[in-house]
C-alpha cells in the first residue's frame, strides 16, 4: 500500500501537481469529522444525555427532576449556582454522598451541556 495511490486527481499541469488539492481535501475532511462546535454535543448524543438525565440521574433526583435522595435539579434550585462548581459534581461526584461520579460516561462537554439543560430546564420539550 505504498506509492502511486496519491495520483487521484490529475488536474492538469502546474507546479505542484495535484498534491496542494490532495492536501486541501485532507483538510476539509478532517474539518467535517472534528469541525463539530466542540462543546455542543451533536444532536443524538443530546437526545441520549436527556434520556439519562430523566432515568440515570432520575433514579435518585426524581423522573423530573424534581427531588427524591437527591436534591431537585430544577433551574429553580439551581439558580445562582455557577455552572463550573455543578460540572464538577456531576464529573467527580460529591465525596460522602451517594451523588456518584459520571465522567466515565461523560466528557466535561456533556456535563456542561446537561446542567445548561437542568439549569434552564431544557428537559422537559
Ligand atoms: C445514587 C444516587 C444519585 C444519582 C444516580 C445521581 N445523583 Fe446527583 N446527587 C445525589 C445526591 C445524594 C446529591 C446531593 C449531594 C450533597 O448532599 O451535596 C446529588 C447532587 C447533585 C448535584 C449538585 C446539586 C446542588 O445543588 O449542589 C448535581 C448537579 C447532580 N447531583 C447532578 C446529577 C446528574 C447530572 C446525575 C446523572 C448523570 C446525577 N446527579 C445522578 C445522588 C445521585
Amino acid at each position: 500500500m505504498a506509492g502511486s495511490e496519491g495520483r487521484v486527481l490529475p488536474v492538469g499541469p502546474g507546479p505542484g501537481g495535484p498534491e496542494p488539492l490532495t492536501r486541501a481535501a485532507v483538510v476539509a475532511l478532517t474539518l467535517c469529522t472534528f469541525g463539530a462546535v466542540a462543546d455542543e454535543p451533536p444532536e443524538e448524543r443530546q437526545v441520549e444525555l436527556v434520556r439519562m438525565l430523566r432515568h440515570d440521574c432520575g433514579a435518585c433526583h426524581g423522573l423530573r427532576l424534581d427531588g427524591g435522595l437527591g436534591p431537585p435539579l430544577t433551574p429553580e434550585t439551581l439558580a445562582g449556582v455557577a455552572p463550573a462548581v455543578l460540572e464538577q459534581v456531576v464529573l467527580e461526584g460529591r465525596r460522602g454522598t451517594p451523588m456518584p461520579p459520571w465522567k466515565a460516561l461523560l466528557s466535561p462537554g456533556e456535563a456542561r451541556w446537561m446542567v445548561r439543560a437542568m439549569q434552564t430546564g431544557g428537559i422537559d420539550e
